[in-house]
């Protein structure tokens, strides 16, 4: 297939970030089944009842209905092996295999690459033990950031204030297990500062295409301040990452990733998404590698892009990706979680308004949490809807999400009312 003229395409995950990859697959035209999908999404896609851990089953779907692309959502399937699995039975897939997924799959692993390759990051120690770990813990300054190395559905990072909350947060995964095998070994970290942002990058291997820089806003509650979440906001571009800094992204960090990857044996063919932080002084640090698209950052991405995208997505998995940037409008989501998130989950509130808001200018309403009861929508747990809105400018696109929040109604329903707003403070907003 070297055409990106209506395609088959298979999206794999059931959550705000594959509705918002169907929902750009089928407004650029194709054929969009997603597996398993949810209510939310069938609106823009076609369901299928396969879950993602269920390999063989997705690959027997991906051969009878001759997908053309297959797109893999969550991480969860990237590090147990999917792509690997697609790949050799001839699917077009886009997705890094279970060797380049490790560096989202393993932080022990991750740090250990960069510190090979001489990619800036966090000075750390790696623990498996507990006496090591109080050992390595007195080489720090200050207390360090503790973090589980495997996956913990974001829960597994505490960015902590003093050195005894460090040792209780290496003790609970060392020695209590709260995140079973994921936190048998412990990255102990030094706390970087300066101003976070999510940067991703479309890779064939050795090409690459960049969209422009998000930022999400982790903490529940206004101001940066509660419990961390999956994302309660993001919006892009991010004018932290000016174009001096994109560049010194992509020369200290993106390229020496993907030449590490390949120099290994591992070339990487997907969405790398990087977590950044930015200093005072401009200088960009690997916090995090994942091997997927964020969600929610990806809603204003996908939103807000200005050409078509899956051309891109295709070339890449098919390892003639072209490089350069995906441009898009200024966009922003505003995330509606349910009553209790994120210690609980509330399920089955009902929730209103969402209908009325489906012809509404520049506007989306991407489903996140959410499923069809007896009388209408209604919150299936978690984060539970993403309300994503383009404009001319970031003020124009934010003031159209939240016009569009005070439209939906559910009882208990949070939400941020200040995503945006540190770009919007600058000098210069865009
Ligand atoms: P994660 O769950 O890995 O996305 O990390 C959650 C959050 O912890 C990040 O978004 C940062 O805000 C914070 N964090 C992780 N590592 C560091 C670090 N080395 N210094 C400061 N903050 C960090
Ligand atoms: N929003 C951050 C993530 O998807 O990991």
């Amino acid at each position: 297939m070297s055409s990106a003229s209506s395609l088959r395409i298979l999206i794999v995950g059931s959550g705000g970030r594959e509705h918002a990859l169907a929902w750009r697959c089928r407004v650029e035209g194709h054929d969009v089944r997603v597996a398993p999908g949810s209510d939310g999404i069938a609106e823009d896609a076609v369901c299928v009842p396969i879950a993602d851990s269920e390999h063989g089953r997705l690959l027997t779907y991906a051969v009878g209905n001759a997908i053309d692309l297959v797109i893999i959502g969550p991480e969860q399937p990237l590090v147990d092996g999917l792509t690997d699995k697609l790949r050799s039975a001839g699917i077009v897939t886009l997705g890094p295999s279970a060797a380049g997924a490790r560096l989202e799959g393993s932080k022990a692993e991750a740090k250990a690459f960069m510190q090979r390759h001489g990619i800036p990051t966090a000075a750390s120690r790696t623990v498996s033990d507990v006496s090591a770990g109080r050992r390595a813990l007195r080489s720090f300054d200050e207390p360090p950031v503790v973090k589980a190395s495997g996956l913990a559905a974001g829960k597994g990072v505490t960015v902590c204030e003093s050195f005894e909350e460090a040792e209780a947060a290496m003790c609970s995964c060392l020695e209590d297990q709260v995140f079973g095998e994921s936190g048998a070994t412990v990255v102990l970290e030094e706390r970087l500062s300066g101003e976070e942002a999510s940067f991703f990058v479309l890779t064939d291997g050795t090409h690459a295409r960049t969209f422009a820089a998000a930022q999400d806003h982790k903490r529940l509650l206004d101001g940066d301040l509660g419990p961390n979440t999956g994302g309660m906001g993001a919006y892009s571009p991010a004018p932290i990452v000016d174009l001096e800094i994109h560049d010194r992204v992509m020369a200290t960090i993106v390229e020496p990733t993907l030449a590490g990857l390949r120099a290994e044996g591992t070339p990487y063919v997907g969405i790398l998404f990087i977590g950044l932080m930015i200093d005072a002084e401009g200088v960009p640090r690997v916090i995090e590698y994942n091997c997927r698209f964020g969600d929610p950052e990806v809603q204003p991405l996908l939103f807000g892009a200005q050409e078509p995208v899956v051309p891109h997505l295709l070339a890449a998995a098919e390892g003639r990706l072209s490089p350069g940037q995906i441009r898009g409008l200024p966009a922003a989501t505003v995330v509606l979680a349910s009553a209790g998130y994120p210690r609980s989950s509330t399920r089955g509130t009902p929730i209103s308004g969402i209908e009325a808001l489906a012809g509404a200018r520049d506007l989306k309403v991407f489903h996140a949490g959410t499923r069809r009861g007896d009388r209408g929508w209604e919150t299936g747990g978690g984060r539970v809807l993403g309300i994503c809105a383009r404009g001319e400018d970031l003020q124009q696109a934010i003031s159209r999400a939240y016009e569009a929040c005070a439209a939906i109604e559910s009882d208990g329903a949070q939400l941020r009312r200040d995503i945006g707003a540190r770009a919007l403070a600058r000098p210069s907003s865009p």
